[in-house]
C-alpha cells in the first residue's frame, strides 16, 4: 500500500477535487500542501455540490485533513468554509481538521497588495485571483511572514505586525493608491481568530510521519496545476508555489521515501482561467461548445475558463516533472458530439518542430499546435460505469493518450458526480 500525491497537469480545475474524495475512502489522512484560497475544488456528492478553498477535499469522507507549512491561510477564509461545511452536516472538528503552526497567515494587507497590483499593471495583468497568494508568499521568502505559531502568542503577534505594516502602508499609499491597514484593528480581528483556530493548529510534520509509521496511508492533495508552478509553468503567468509532485515533501514535511505513487488528473481537453499562453486554444463553435457543455466557469472568482484541445506537450511536461505513475482523465463527457477530436502532440516554431515546452514566452507565444486528429463520439458516456462498455472510439482516445504520455490512465471520470467515475485500477493498491 503506498501514500499517493495527487495533482494537476495542466493549468488546474482539471477535477482534483472530485477524483481525491473519490479516492479519500482508501486514505486515513488528506493532506493539502500549497497553495491557498487561490483553489477552488468541487465534490459533488448524493447531487449536492459543496467547493472548498482550504479544507482538504477528504472532509466529506470524514477522514483526517490536514493543511500543511506550504499552505498560505487566510483565517478568515478557513473560519467560513469550516461553517459551512459545518451547516452541511460535515464535522470539522480538531480531530478533523488540523493547520500546520508553520503555515504562513495571509493578512489584509496581502489581498490590498494583490488587487492594486493586478489594477496597476493594466493589460499586462497576471489575472489573479486577488485573494493575496503572491503577496504572502512573498512575505514568506523574505522572511516577513507571520505564521499560525506567532499567531497563536498574542504578543508576539502584535510585535510583528507593529513592526511589518509601516512598510507595507507606504507601499499602499504612496505607490499602489489603496486603502492602507491599521494595526488596532487587524490586531482585534485576528485575535478573534486565533481564539477559534487554536485546537486546529499542531505540528503536520510530526503527525503525518507518525501516522505513516503506524501505517497509516496518507493521500497528498495538490492545487492548481503543472503550468501554474513557480519555476516550471508559463511564468510570470503562474501562482507563486510549486505545484509539481515534488513539494509534497517540502511543503508537508516528509522524506521522499514514503511517497508511493503519483497520479496527475487530466481533463480530457484543456482549459486556463487567468492571463498567459495557451497554444491549443480554440476561438471558434468548438471552444465555445467546451466551454459551455463542460459548464467551465472558475470556482473560485466564477471567471469564464478559456478552453482548447488536448495538448500532449504539457501533459507530457507534467509526466516529466511529476514523475507521474498514473493518471485521471476527467470530464470526458464533455467531448461528447464532437464528430472529431484533436490531440496536440508537438509545437512548430519557425518551422521547427518541438515537443517540448519552451521556457521563454515569446517563443511559446509564436508557436502553433500541430494536431492529430481521431474520431469522435455522439453518445452520452455520463451513465456509463464499466470501460467495457465505453464505445469505440472514446475506447482509442484513451488508448492514444496512454499511448503517448507512457502512463496508465487508472481513472475514468464521466460526470461531476463520485458514482461517475470508472476506476480501471486503484492507486492506491498498486502503488509500492
Ligand atoms: P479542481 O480545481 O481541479 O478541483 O477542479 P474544479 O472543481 O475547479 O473544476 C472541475 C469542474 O468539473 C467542477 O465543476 C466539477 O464538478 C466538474 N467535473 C469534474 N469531473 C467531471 C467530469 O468527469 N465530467 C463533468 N461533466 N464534470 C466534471
Ligand atoms: P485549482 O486548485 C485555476 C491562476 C489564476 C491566475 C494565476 C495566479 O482550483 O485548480 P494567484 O491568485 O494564484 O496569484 O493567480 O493562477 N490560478 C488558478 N487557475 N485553478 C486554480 O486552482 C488556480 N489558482 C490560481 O487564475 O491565472
Ligand atoms: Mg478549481
Amino acid at each position: 500500500m503506498a501514500n499517493i500525491v495527487i495533482i494537476g497537469t495542466q493549468w488546474g480545475d482539471e477535477g482534483k477535487g472530485k477524483i481525491v474524495d473519490l479516492l479519500a475512502e482508501h486514505a486515513d489522512l488528506v493532506v493539502r500542501f500549497q497553495g491557498g484560497n487561490n483553489a477552488g475544488h468541487t465534490m459533488v456528492v448524493a447531487g449536492e455540490k459543496v467547493i472548498s478553498h482550504l479544507v482538504p477535499s477528504g472532509i466529506l469522507q470524514g477522514k483526517a485533513c490536514l493543511i500543511a507549512n506550504g499552505v498560505v491561510v487566510d483565517p478568515a477564509v478557513l473560519i467560513e468554509e469550516m461553517d459551512y461545511l459545518q451547516g452541511k452536516g460535515v464535522s470539522c472538528g480538531p480531530q478533523n481538521l488540523m493547520v500546520s503552526e508553520r503555515a504562513q497567515v495571509i493578512m489584509p494587507y496581502h489581498r490590498e497588495i494583490d488587487k492594486a497590483r493586478e489594477k496597476k499593471k493594466g493589460k499586462d495583468k497576471i489575472g489573479t485571483t486577488g485573494r493575496g497568494i503572491g503577496p504572502a508568499y512573498e512575505d514568506k521568502v523574505t522572511r516577513g511572514g507571520l505564521r499560525f505559531v506567532d499567531l497563536m502568542d498574542e504578543q508576539v503577534f502584535d510585535e510583528k505586525l507593529a513592526a511589518i505594516l509601516p512598510e507595507k502602508n507606504f507601499l499602499l499609499q504612496k505607490f499602489l493608491d489603496a486603502p492602507t491597514v491599521d494595526a488596532g484593528e487587524v490586531s482585534q480581528e485576528y485575535k478573534e481568530y486565533a481564539r477559534r483556530l487554536a485546537p486546529h493548529i499542531i505540528n503536520v510534520s510530526v503527525y503525518v510521519s507518525r501516522a505513516i509509521e503506524a501505517g497509516k496511508q496518507v493521500l497528498f492533495e495538490g492545487a492548481q496545476g503543472t503550468h501554474l508552478d513557480i519555476d516550471h509553468g508559463t511564468y510570470p503567468f503562474v501562482t507563486s508555489s510549486n505545484t509539481v509532485s515534488g513539494n509534497a515533501c517540502c511543503g508537508t514535511g516528509v522524506g521522499p521515501k514514503c511517497i508511493g505513487g503519483v497520479m496527475g488528473v487530466v481533463k480530457a481537453y484543456t482549459t486556463r482561467v487567468g492571463a498567459g499562453p495557451f497554444p491549443s486554444e480554440l476561438f471558434d463553435q468548438t471552444g465555445d461548445y467546451l466551454q459551455s457543455k463542460g459548464a467551465e466557469f472558475g470556482a473560485t472568482t466564477g471567471r469564464r475558463r478559456r478552453c482548447g484541445w488536448l495538448d500532449m506537450v504539457i501533459l507530457n511536461n507534467a509526466v516529466r516533472l511529476n514523475g507521474l505513475t498514473g493518471m485521471a482523465i476527467t470530464k470526458l463527457d464533455v467531448l461528447g458530439g464532437l464528430d472529431r477530436i484533436e490531440i496536440c502532440t508537438a509545437y512548430r516554431h519557425k518551422g521547427r518542430v518541438m515537443d517540448t515546452f519552451p521556457a521563454s514566452l515569446k517563443v511559446l507565444a509564436e508557436c502553433e499546435p500541430v494536431y492529430e486528429t481521431v474520431a469522435g463520439w455522439s453518445e452520452d458516456i455520463s451513465g456509463i460505469d464499466r470501460y467495457e462498455n465505453l464505445p469505440d472510439p472514446v475506447k482509442r482516445y484513451l488508448a492514444r493518450i496512454e499511448e503517448l504520455a507512457g502512463v496508465p490512465i487508472q481513472i475514468i471520470s464521466v460526470g461531476p458526480q463520485r458514482d461517475q467515475t470508472i476506476v480501471v485500477e486503484n492507486p492506491f493498491s498498486s502503488g509500492k
